[in-house]
């Protein structure tokens, strides 16, 4: 789906039903379960069919990566270790926050016994193989390295594109948070209440890069909405599936955490660091002719978890004995399920639960 808004790349579309047939090698088993064989007694194996999401489905990579040319056009990658500086917009649950920063930390928690493979540390080291032009390779460490509350809604209940950097530049003139523009990087988390300029309709969440003219300083930065109230059939998809299969087709899958607008958010937040680390001020990694509506090593991926995925699949993931879904392995024992991502070499989909 092409985005026609200028300066706003680097969208996580909402609408595509990823049919790349050469993502993994694997034989699919339609919804086929299978005890995993290496005695996590209580987990399974399988590979659930599910409703397409509701918008329409661009069949952009249907088939062959043969029509993938993804490029590397010059400009740098977050090859320096990486701060986060998290903005939550509106009224988060610690709970919630607490999940999220799970997620973040976990991308540098490389001990095994801190968190099992396939880890998310494993996952992000797909991300990692992408180099800028003097070979640096996007970091593997990234921490949080802020927080702001922005719990009065300081830009009102709807944002625009715009004013997401206004609310940016809100959070970095407050004291005491940076404006880090050496190795900082922006997240704006926008809760359930919050309405955003093409939220649902046609994005989940978007990167790019703020303008001096709104925050002072060109800052790479992602937003991503909580859509658990206004579309997750949409946007936490497959935690919540279009309604239109009546009770006949297959039935949204179980959060690992529990919350499906989190949990949701949280494979969208995976897709945009992604994006925004390999492709941060929109001219490093990216497919097609269109640097404004460029397809990105997330955008490649989308709705493919694991191997086998496709046509409707979402690829061999794990249930636990609680019909909990998952790929990834976190910190303190927590399970996420993130979509997998480009891999440069392979040049295919990968991600660290392929099963070949
Ligand atoms: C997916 O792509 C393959 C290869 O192009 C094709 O055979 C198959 O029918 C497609 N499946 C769907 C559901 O479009
Ligand atoms: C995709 O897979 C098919 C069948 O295995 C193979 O013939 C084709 O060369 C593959 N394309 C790429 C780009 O790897
Ligand atoms: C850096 O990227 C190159 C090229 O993709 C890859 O071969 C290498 O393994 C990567 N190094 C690290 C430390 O990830």
């Amino acid at each position: 789906m092409v985005i026609h808004l200028l300066f706003f790349a680097s969208i996580l579309v909402v609408a595509q039903s990823n049919n790349n047939s050469n993502a993994t090698s694997a034989t699919v088993h339609p919804l086929n379960t299978q005890p995993l064989s290496h005695g996590a007694g209580d987990t399974y194996i399988f590979n659930p069919q599910l409703p397409p999401r509701s918008l329409s489905s661009s069949k952009k990579f249907e088939g062959s990566s043969d029509l993938v040319s993804l490029r590397y056009h010059m400009g740098p990658v977050l090859s320096s270790p990486i701060n986060i500086y998290l903005i939550w917009y509106g009224h988060w649950a610690s709970s919630q926050q607490l999940l999220i920063k799970d997620f973040l930390l976990s991308i540098s928690t490389f001990n095994h016994r801190g968190a099992p493979s396939p880890s998310v540390s494993d996952w992000w080291r797909t991300v990692s193989l992408y180099t800028d032009q003097t070979g640096a390779n996007i970091s593997r460490s990234i921490l949080i390295a802020g927080e702001y509350s922005d719990h009065l809604y300081s830009h009102g209940t709807h944002l625009t594109r715009l004013s997401i950097q206004q609310v940016i530049g809100t959070a970095v003139k407050s004291k005491p948070f940076p404006v880090d523009h050496k190795n900082g990087i922006y997240l704006v988390l926008t809760a359930t209440d919050v309405t955003v300029q093409d939220f649902c309709r046609a994005v989940c969440g978007f990167h790019y890069f703020t303008f001096p003219s709104m925050v002072g300083y060109t800052l790479p930065y992602a937003w991503v909405g909580n859509s658990g109230k206004q579309c997750p059939e949409v946007c936490a998809y497959p935690f919540a599936v279009p309604g239109y299969m009546g009770g006949g087709g297959p039935g949204a899958l179980r959060p690992p955490n529990g919350d499906v607008g989190v949990d949701g958010m949280i494979s969208v937040i995976g897709h945009e660091l992604a994006e925004l680390s390999s492709n941060p001020l929109v001219n490093a990694w990216y497919a097609g002719e269109d640097p404004t509506a460029p397809t990105e090593i997330g955008d490649l991926c989308e709705g493919l978890y694991g191997t086998g995925g496709g046509g409707g699949y979402i690829g061999q993931v794990t249930r636990d004995k609680g019909g909990r879904t998952y790929n990834l392995n976190g910190r303190r024992g927590r399970k996420f399920l993130v979509q997998w991502i480009w891999n440069p070499i392979v040049k295919a989909c990968a991600g660290p639960n392929a099963l070949d």
